[in-house]
């Protein structure tokens, strides 16, 4: 049995950071993908590969030996082969359409796309899909905490059960029901970012900043507030605003550097708004436009790259082969 699974990338349209400190967030599942391919295998090693290489361990192998870039794959194999106690190895193949280190949740999607690939080489039909999405959930996380221990988990979250979430580590996730469409221009800086180290910038700044970091956390929530009444009511101005007013927060912690700086006060003037999405320190600037406004002039002559995104209502994805 070949076992085929797609997970989506996303953005962050409020809250990253703060979440990781037990404050919401809202995030959104975006048309961009990971497809993870999966098989059992008559061998007893672990075979993973993805365009960033290719390896083939023992399924004994202990999981902090292995290369940063494959462990979480090799994490999510080696504890579903115990779990089934199964004799044999496992092949993963990922492939991927999501730029890598952008902060368009890559490695989250792949971590969803290979644990709910791998868990349904042993899956019994007649599991229902929320054990099965809880299942994977779990698995993607603490697969991708053997990278990236701080994770707050909101990026797997939302690429197992798509459209726009709000989310808070403690409470976990509800869906933002909207029947509106949100599109947007992801401009990407091109500088690859780590999102542990930023992460890990954001404590020291916490550690060293406490009130102003109380404060703008309380802020942060009022906002997050005030953009979801904007958009239920579709109310683009003040989703934008609300954007911008984030960015200046995420410039207050010290995410931002001055290509995204330059990037995010370009890219305002023609939307409603924009922002930094995930970690910063380089990635992408994600900005709110218009339906049907492509911003050619502004994409034909950038020199960074741009994609149009917008919300996909579905998360993973089986492909039943
Ligand atoms: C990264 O996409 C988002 C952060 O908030 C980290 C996390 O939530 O785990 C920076």
């Amino acid at each position: 049995m070949i076992s085929k699974v797609s997970a989506p990338g996303k953005i962050i349209l409020f809250g990253e950071h703060f979440v990781v400190y037990g404050n919401r967030a809202i995030l959104g599942a975006i048309d961009k993908y990971v497809t993870v391919i999966s098989e059992k295998t008559n061998t007893d090693n672990i075979l993973i590969s993805s365009s960033l290489g290719q390896i083939s361990v023992q399924k004994d192998e202990h999981v902090s030996n292995i290369e940063k870039k494959f462990r979480p794959f090799f994490y999510i194999a080696k504890q579903v082969i115990e779990q089934n106690n199964f004799d044999k190895g496992i092949t993963i193949k990922i492939e991927s359409d999501i730029p890598i280190g952008a902060g368009l949740g890559s490695s989250s999607a792949c971590c969803v796309a290979a644990a709910a690939s791998v868990l349904n080489l042993f899956n019994s039909t007649d599991q229902p899909l929320t054990t099965y999405e809880e299942k994977v959930l779990e698995l993607a996380i603490q697969a991708e905490k053997t990278i990236f221990p701080n994770t707050s988990g909101a990026d797997c979250t939302v690429s197992v059960h798509g459209g726009i979430i709000e989310y808070q580590k403690e409470k976990g996730f509800s869906k933002i029901e909207t029947e509106h469409e949100f599109n947007f221009l992801v401009v990407d800086s091109e500088q690859i970012h780590s999102t542990e180290k930023v992460v890990n910038q954001v404590k020291r700044f916490k550690e060293e900043n406490k009130e102003v970091f109380l404060e703008l956390c309380n802020e942060e929530e009022r906002l997050i507030s005030k953009a979801l009444d904007a958009m239920k009511a579709n109310d683009l101005d003040t989703i934008g605003k609300c954007m911008a007013q984030n960015q200046i927060f995420l410039e207050q912690i010290g995410v931002s550097n001055d290509i995204l700086l330059e990037i995010t006060k370009e890219i305002e003037k023609i939307t409603f708004g924009a922002k930094i999405t995930g970690a910063g320190d380089g990635g992408c600037i994600i900005a709110l436009r218009q339906k049907g406004d492509e911003l050619s002039e502004y994409v034909n002559t950038t020199k960074y790259q741009t994609h149009h995104v917008s919300i996909q209502k579905t998360g993973m994805q089986v492909f039943n082969t």
